[in-house]
């Protein structure tokens, strides 16, 4: 676009957007305004102020061309004019920044042809004219005010004062007017990172619909989610006590390589159902707290050594308490480096703590994924090629699901790539702080 540079200088927020919309038409109508008001007003009082002055002079002259000086005097005193001998030193003076002097002086010596000069750089509350005369030099004062509008700049004054009142009045309908938005958006951000916070619709029209239809949304998600939920573990719950009366009877029998392989089964599907429980659960886990991301890796890595594994943690020296859900991420997190053991032999936990995120790198020398299967990978219940799954203990398919699930309701992702360093698969379990 042209004016594509503009917009960097241009404030970002909508307030301070509404604000320049407001004010710059304003100021231009302001400045437009009083320059050719103040232009014309002025020059037009100043002249007709200085022909009126103009004509008492004359009636002045005339006077002391007929009459002789004393009536002059007199009648000059009578106008409040003062009649006296002219100094001939004089000439036109004025101050540079009297705008309305020059005017004055061109129509002076335009009405009073015998004008030697007009000074008004000695005094400026007074207008002194020295006039040719039969009698010689004469010099008739007047004050000032008799030629100049007395308060130019009280107009400006006046506007630059109601500029600024209307602008504050502004500023406070507008802040008024921008807050539902602004908790809209609080309300919005919340929820993305499974926070729910107290709303309710405010504010003009526009503003009402997008709450109302934000409030729908929320609730309707919320419902799924409580539906998931309650379908998951109930039909895991409803499992348990069968499950549970096969054990008992299977410990009665007699024990044969039969009946073994069978209680392995049984412990194999309570354990599934666990899992299922978990990940019916898992947006329900806890609340947000204060929690130190590096001490929670620390003892996911510390448990998956004590396991036998190969892990291993790099995390910066001090890391600040970061907002997050503990239980969910540290099952997360644990998912991941489950995954990385299982697949791999070796694995590295990576923490950055950025400005608005915390990712946690987790990284293995396995197989990795193909790209095309990683969206797969992530579903629920999803198991990639059952050749490689051989021997690595029974997964549901759901570890991926449930980290994916956890990163989303932190406001956050789960990223899948390849690992430059150990050769096999990469995540980024990244949450939003
Ligand atoms: N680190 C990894 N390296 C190679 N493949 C992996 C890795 N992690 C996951 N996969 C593949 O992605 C699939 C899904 O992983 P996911 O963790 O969701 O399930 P699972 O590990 O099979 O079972 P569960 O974690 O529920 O016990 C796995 O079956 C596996 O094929
Ligand atoms: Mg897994």
């Amino acid at each position: 676009m042209m004016f594509g540079w503009l917009k960097r200088f241009l404030p970002r927020g909508l307030y301070g957007r509404a604000a320049l919309i407001l004010i710059v038409p304003i100021v231009a109508l302001q400045l437009v305004v009083s320059a050719a008001f103040l232009q014309r007003h002025f020059e037009d009082v100043t002249q007709q102020l200085t022909n009126a002055l103009a004509l008492d002079l004359r009636y002045v002259l005339t006077r002391l061309d007929e009459d002789g000086r004393e009536t002059a005097e007199a009648a000059a005193a009578e106008l409040q004019i003062t009649l006296r001998d002219g100094v001939a030193e004089r000439s036109d003076a004025r101050f540079f920044y009297d705008l309305s002097g020059r005017e004055v002086i061109a129509v002076l010596r335009a009405q009073i042809p015998e004008i030697v000069y007009v000074e008004l750089a000695e005094n400026d509350r007074v207008v002194m004219i020295g006039v040719e005369t039969p009698a010689g030099l004469l010099e008739l004062e007047a004050s000032r005010r008799r030629v100049s509008a007395s308060n130019p700049h009280q107009l400006l004054v006046l506007m630059v004062f109601t500029g600024l009142l209307m602008t504050a009045v502004a500023y406070f309908f507008l802040r008024n007017q921008l807050r539902p938005i602004r908790r809209l958006a609080h309300a919005a951000e919340a929820f993305g990172k499974g926070r729910v916070v107290e709303y309710r619709p405010r504010g003009a029209l526009e503003v009402r619909s997008a709450g109302r239809a934000f409030l729908d949304m929320r609730s309707r998600i919320e419902q799924q989610i409580e539906q998931r939920t309650m379908m998951l573990s109930g039909v895991s719950h409803d499992l348990r006590t069968p499950l549970t009366r096969m054990k008992l009877g299977l410990g009665l029998q007699e024990k044969s390589p039969d009946i073994e392989a069978l209680e392995r089964d049984v412990d194999e599907m309570q354990a599934l159902l666990e899992t299922f429980l978990d990940f019916a659960r898992s947006d329900a886990l806890d609340d947000v707290a204060p929690t130190d991301p590096k001490a929670l890796a620390e003892r996911i890595v510390a448990d998956a050594v004590r396991a036998g594994g190969d892990v291993e943690l790099i995390a910066p020296d001090d890391v600040e308490e970061v907002d997050l859900r503990p239980q969910a991420v540290h099952r997360a997190l644990a998912n991941l480096v489950s995954n990385a053991r299982r697949y791999g032999r070796k694995a590295r936990v990576t923490l950055h703590v950025l400005d608005h995120a915390v990712r946690y790198t987790v990284e293995d020398d396995g197989p990795g994924i193909p790209p095309a299967d990683r969206a797969d990978a992530v579903r629920p219940f999803s198991r990639l090629d059952e050749a490689r799954n051989q021997d690595k203990g029974s997964g549901v398919g759901l570890g991926l699901a449930i980290a994916n699930d956890i990163a989303r309701s932190h406001g956050g992702t789960l990223r899948l790539s390849d690992s430059a360093d150990l050769g096999g698969l990469r995540v980024d379990l990244v949450l939003a702080r």
